[in-house]
């Protein structure tokens, strides 16, 4: 049932590619550059009418939706919050019917972004829902759901059910955006284009796979890693620590690379290693100059960058280099080596892979 794999975890990270085409099947529009999206039960003028999106979820989730507030707002030019399920419910917060809701969760069943789901119902708002699991709780009670189509997963820590919320939420933003006009049908089809080609991306990326593997043997027995990123990089940074320390137990912290010196720079020694997120974007500069920093203080840099970047990889103790790819998709194929790493690094600690400690795969209470 492994299908060859030691592990759920590094079969379902390897589906990836597979699992990001089902959830694009049958709604790219390549023609017309929009997405067709069967359940979202929004009319084009109903879109057009909300003035702010409030995406909620936990965990995980709540990472695909940080760059769902990237993601809407740079293409629909819509203001977004991303708010952690526990923390929106209990706050009174500020929603009304101009208000869309957006739920974000695998399981369909996390009992803080449900009830998030309700107050927001409460206020007279919409909910739209990206889950995962077919007929669940939340994708029963909000007004519309858009399906990951990610098939089931097993592995406790998410992998292939971020990487499809990722693409789900790119749908949602191209679909949204030319019904509000924010997107032209020119960008419309440049967007569905760039989407087309993620699957191949996503093979390619797996090829690190062995240049992964080696890295985690060289940093396993370190007690705390640091990962940073800007834009859409920065929550994969926090999803990246997340990971490494939901399955190998490190203490691991993700930031955005630019506070970096409002604190945590004090942490930096010659045994911490830090993790760099540095393509080749509109903050590849600024990250570089952190890089430099961290350098500077003797910290020990695994670089992800972009295929070709000579310079970020003779500065780098270690250094991973990514296929060169559009900005929508970039946040995915970051997503990759560092499932990777935090599932090499815990299988070289002898842990339990796919049912970490203390973590359970759906979060019904709170
Ligand atoms: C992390 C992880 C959790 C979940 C979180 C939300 O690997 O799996 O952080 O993302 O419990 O779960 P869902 O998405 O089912 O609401």
């Amino acid at each position: 049932e492994k299908g060859g794999f030691r592990h759920f975890m590094l079969k379902e990270i390897f589906e990836q590619p597979r699992a990001v085409q089902d959830t694009m099947a049958g709604r790219l529009l390549e023609e017309e550059g929009n997405v067709y999206l069967e359940d979202l039960g929004l009319t084009d003028a109903e879109m057009a009418g909300f003035s702010r999106i409030c995406i909620v979820a936990c965990g995980t989730s709540w990472h695909a939706g940080l760059v769902g507030k990237f993601l809407l707002e740079e293409l629909c030019r819509i203001s977004v919050e991303v708010d952690i399920a526990s923390e929106f419910r209990y706050r009174n917060p500020v929603v009304s019917s101009g208000t869309l809701l957006l739920a974000i969760s695998q399981s369909g069943e996390t009992a803080d972004t449900l009830a998030a789901v309700r107050e927001a119902h409460g206020k007279g708002a919409k909910a739209i829902a990206i889950c995962n699991v077919v007929d669940s709780s939340i994708a029963r009670e909000a007004d519309g759901v858009v399906y990951t189509h990610a098939g089931l997963e097993i592995g406790v820590a998410s992998t292939k059910a971020f990487v499809t919320q990722l693409v789900a939420i790119s749908l949602f933003a191209l679909r949204f955006g030319r019904a509000t006009g924010a997107i032209s049908r020119e960008r419309g089809i440049e967007l569905t284009s760039s989407l087309l080609h993620l699957p191949a991306f996503i093979e390619e990326a797996l090829q690190l796979d062995t240049a992964v593997e080696s890295i985690a043997r060289r940093y396993h027995n370190s007690s705390d890693f640091l990962y940073l990123g800007r834009g859409y990089s920065y929550p994969i940074a926090l999803e990246g620590a997340l990971k490494l320390k939901e399955i190998s137990y490190i203490h691991a912290e993700g930031y955005p690379a630019g506070e970096m010196k409002h604190g945590p720079i004090a942490l930096i020694d010659e045994n911490m290693p830090v993790v760099m997120l540095v393509l080749r974007d509109r903050h590849y500069e600024k990250v570089v100059s952190n890089m430099e920093e961290v350098i500077a203080r003797g910290g020990r840099v695994i670089a992800l960058c972009s295929a070709g970047d000579s310079e970020t990889a003779q500065k780098a103790e270690a250094v991973l280099e990514l296929p060169s790819c559009a900005e929508i998709v970039a946040p995915i194929i970051l997503s990759i080596p560092l499932q990777l790493l935090a599932y090499h690094v815990s299988v070289l600690k002898g842990n339990d892979v796919d049912q970490p400690r203390n973590l359970a795969k759906s979060v019904t209470v709170e």
